[in-house]
């Protein structure tokens, strides 16, 4: 039997694979919600964009491996998982997204009510 969380579950088209070089990331808006897309070796990540702390965009933090540093304060981050790695602090943490390639594009994995309102195709945006 498949349950709820897994039915309102669905994998999106974020970009390709090609407009993320690995060590870097893109921003991409979803109904004005924020993800953070990362390459790391040739497997992408995708995290909450807005750093917990103050807001500030993740993906344009400095990257270090697996890890981002948030421009603005410095906390730091596992692109892998979401975990906040500077202290214990689970409140702190940014939801991470399942990934997955199709072809050549980069497709993460949302829950459906994100979409109810909006074309995804028109309204992705990238930076
Ligand atoms: S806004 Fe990211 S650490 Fe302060």
């Amino acid at each position: 039997m498949t349950g709820d969380a897994e039915v309102m579950k669905e994998f999106i088209d974020m970009c390709k694979e090609s407009d993320i070089l690995d060590g870097e990331a893109k921003m991409i808006l979803i109904n004005e919600v924020a993800f953070g897309i990362f390459n790391v070796s040739g497997t992408f990540f995708a995290i909450d964009d807005a750093c917990p702390h103050a807001g500030a965009s993740l993906s344009h933090g400095i990257i270090e491996g697996d890890v981002v540093r948030c421009r603005i304060h410095h906390w730091r981050f596992c692109v892998r998982n979401g975990t906040y790695l500077d202290e214990m602090k689970p409140s702190c943490n940014v939801r991470n997204y399942p990934t997955r390639v199709v072809g050549e594009q980069v497709q993460i994995e949302i829950d459906k009510t994100l979409l109810l309102h909006c074309n995804p195709q028109q309204d992705f945006k990238q930076t």
